[in-house]
């Protein structure tokens, strides 16, 4: 069988970072160039042949529209081009779910698309980034890993992007999960188990790619918040809010009457959870307050998902809330 060929795309994070010291605390997030990279991952021995480039060489936390058109617009043309058959995306943890879910409602699925990082730095003991990279290969090297929309490999684990989050700031095998669907495979030393059939039937782009996305502010809620914080956050720009509620998407009375009064004004207002598994069902009383239950998207990703939405013209609530309930149909 000829070996898939596999273009990385790298931008920074622990998996490519050091700490000039096995045990030190702290360390910087992307020190080590692609180059440099995968010459160390030549040892592994992985059945692909891989081509690197550096789209960036930061922590995550730092990434944002300016990269995410620079990877995206490098991923749709390896897309098309015959002479890769998946790719991998080098990325940190903090924020790996957000890209991972704008590529996914962004990109055509035609080709495994996958991205992965690490929990440890390179010069750490225990560290997790090449394992994870070999992992990443194997599923960007398999051709039934199509139709899964983009993908996130941690550990042995697989996550489709529209469920992954990160769970915990420690530990290099539970630092991911998937919610509500959990992992989609698992990698062995001998297998790549997929758990299911391929889930996205329509193979073209879901939604417009944009650098400039619409202002949506996230409202975090707390027991006790002032309502004239939507105020200090909402700008004459903005078009949405998402707001993270208690439980199932709660928030204070007086809170809701200032969400509502926006709403009726034409902002589109999401309710998600600022629970870690918070799945947001929607209320008979959303009908009068013309809010959309976010289901079982985060916050950061209801953000993302409403900001595609609103920018391309999509702004009333039953037509989000449709898109919500399934983004991809
Ligand atoms: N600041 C982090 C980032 O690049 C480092 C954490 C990580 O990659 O695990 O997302």
């Amino acid at each position: 069988m000829a070996r898939p060929r596999i273009l990385v795309l790298a931008t920074g994070g622990t998996i490519a970072g050091m700490a000039g010291s096995a045990t030190r605390h702290d360390y910087r997030p992307g020190q080590i160039g692609i180059e440099d990279y995968l010459a160390r991952a030549e040892d592994l021995g992985l059945q692909a042949d891989l081509d690197g480039r550096q789209i960036a060489n930061i922590g995550s936390e730092d990434i944002g529209p300016a990269i995410w058109r620079v990877l995206h617009a490098q991923i749709a043309a390896a897309l098309t081009d015959g002479a890769y058959d998946g790719i991998v995306v080098t990325h940190g943890t903090d924020t790996a779910e957000e890209t991972a879910f704008l590529l996914d409602l962004t990109l055509a699925t035609g080709k495994p698309v996958v991205l992965v990082g690490a929990m440890r730095p390179a010069d750490a003991v225990g560290y997790d980034g090449l394992r994870n990279f070999a992992n990443a290969v194997r599923v960007a090297g398999d051709g039934r890993a199509a139709g899964r929309g983009v993908l996130v490999v941690m550990g042995d684990r697989v996550f489709a992007a529209r469920d992954v989050r990160k769970v915990r700031t420690r530990g290099s095998d539970d630092a991911f999960r998937g919610f509500p669907r959990g992992s989609v495979a698992l990698v062995t030393p001998s297998a790549l188990e997929w758990f299911g059939a391929p889930w996205r039937e329509k193979s073209g782009a879901r939604y417009t790619f944009s650098e400039h996305l619409p202002d949506v502010p996230i409202v975090y809620v707390n027991a006790g918040l002032d309502p004239d914080l939507i105020g200090r956050l909402a700008g004459p720009n903005t078009l949405g809010i998402v707001v993270a509620g208690v439980g199932e998407g709660n928030m204070p009375e007086s809170v809701r009457v200032r969400l509502a009064q926006l709403a009726s004004q034409g902002i589109a207002i999401v309710r998600a959870s600022r629970v870690d598994e918070g799945l947001v069902d929607r209320e008979p009383d959303d009908d009068t307050n013309r809010f959309v239950a976010a289901r079982a998207f985060n916050p950061q990703k209801a953000r993302l998902l409403l900001q595609l939405l609103l920018a391309e013209g999509i702004a009333d609530p039953a037509a989000i809330q449709a898109a919500f309930d399934d983004p991809y149909a």
